[in-house]
């Protein structure tokens, strides 16, 4: 019998649900469910805009931020057209390129888990509408550098977008995190790409959104379904939005099981990389496919890419505590066996 999952650690969800104050805001919602929300989610554009401090005709906003990439998808792409991005990566790219008839071009990442930027410039050619980069990336959390951003920015031609997906942005930090919405001036083919389901762990109510050129955001709206943002999730943003001091405490405290689990991963043996997302990264040759079995021995339910990479979902203390349990059993039978 397979044991039962004790810890959700595959999908990088936030280990927190929602706040009081932001529960308290849906179900006033849920009041009026019998409602359509907005024809348009004019309400909800407003007021990511005047958080992100940008106008409204910079924000597309959709159902989860993979919501807005069709969007973006289905607006600039044609069939047998090219979509780029680094290989692996989150896994709906190389689904959405398929739904929109595109001619996928994964580029392999680097030995270090990060995306080759060169190699993705010279996949770039007369077909090719998107490229796509993950930052923080998933799933190895490397980061691309605000240098290294800049100058992959001034080399893609004005014909393809550069679809920046930030959707751990929260969790990185440093100073060579790029200021992305910042680029948007210099490059009308950007578009960056957030979401509420990760950081502020609205993942089950579906909202992304994305800042663009107002003439970019303008052809993605038209792809926008019509009552296609729902009221109870608009009122979750809202009171998160209200709520925000508490909410990055939470990230905060994410952030810093992240070093811990990295740290103590390291102690038992197992090499781990510098990750800038709500996971960590494990990669072979570490033993990963064994640490996989005992993390579903153990109840803790990974992503785990066979024969690749293990990534770990940073979760509450006691989950992150019976991963590294988990793991450092790994280590312990590994030792035992070369005696
Ligand atoms: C890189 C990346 N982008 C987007 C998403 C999806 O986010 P959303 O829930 O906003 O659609 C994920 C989810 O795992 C992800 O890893």
């Amino acid at each position: 019998m397979d044991t039962p999952v004790l810890h959700r650690l595959a999908l990088n969800e936030s280990p927190y649900p929602p706040l009081p104050s932001v529960r308290e805001a849906m179900q006033r919602a849920v009041e009026q469910a019998h409602r359509y929300p907005q024809f348009h989610p004019d309400d909800l554009t407003e007021l990511i805009a005047a958080w992100c401090r940008v106008t409204p005709d910079r924000v597309a906003v959709g159902s989860g931020s993979v919501g807005v990439a069709l969007q973006l998808l289905r607006a600039v792409v044609r069939p047998g057209d090219a979509v780029a991005y680094a290989w692996r990566t989150f896994d709906a790219y190389p689904l959405l390129a398929a739904m929109v008839g595109a001619h996928p071009v994964p580029v392999p990442l680097s030995p270090d888990g990060h995306q080759d930027l060169g190699a993705l410039l010279a996949a770039l050619d007369h077909r090719t509408r998107v490229v796509v980069l993950c930052n923080p990336h998933n799933p190895t959390g490397s980061l691309v550098t605000a240098d290294a951003l800049s100058a992959f920015l001034r080399q893609v031609p004005p014909h393809v977008t550069v679809l920046l997906d930030e959707a751990y942005v929260e969790f990185a930090r440093g100073t060579e995190l790029p200021d992305a919405p910042a680029l948007l001036d210099a490059y009308p083919n950007l578009l960056v790409l957030r979401t509420f389901s990760k950081a502020y762990g609205l993942a089950a109510l579906r909202i992304g959104y994305g800042l663009g050129a107002a003439g970019l955001v303008q052809r993605i709206r038209r792809q926008q379904l019509p009552f296609g943002i729902n009221a109870v999730a608009t009122a979750a943003v809202r009171a998160s939005l209200r709520a925000e001091r508490e909410l990055r405490l939470r990230v905060d405290t994410v952030v810093a099981e992240r070093e811990r689990l990295g740290r103590e991963l390291v102690s038992l043996g197992w090499r781990v990389r510098p990750g800038h997302a709500n996971s960590v990264w494990l990669a072979a040759p570490d033993p990963i496919d064994e640490g996989a079995a005992a993390l579903a021995d153990a109840g803790v339910q990974a992503r785990h890419y066979a024969g690749e990479g293990l990534r770990l979902t940073v979760g509450s203390r006691s989950a992150n505590d019976a991963v590294l349990t988990a793991l450092a059993g790994v280590r312990l039978r590994q030792d035992a066996s070369r005696t």
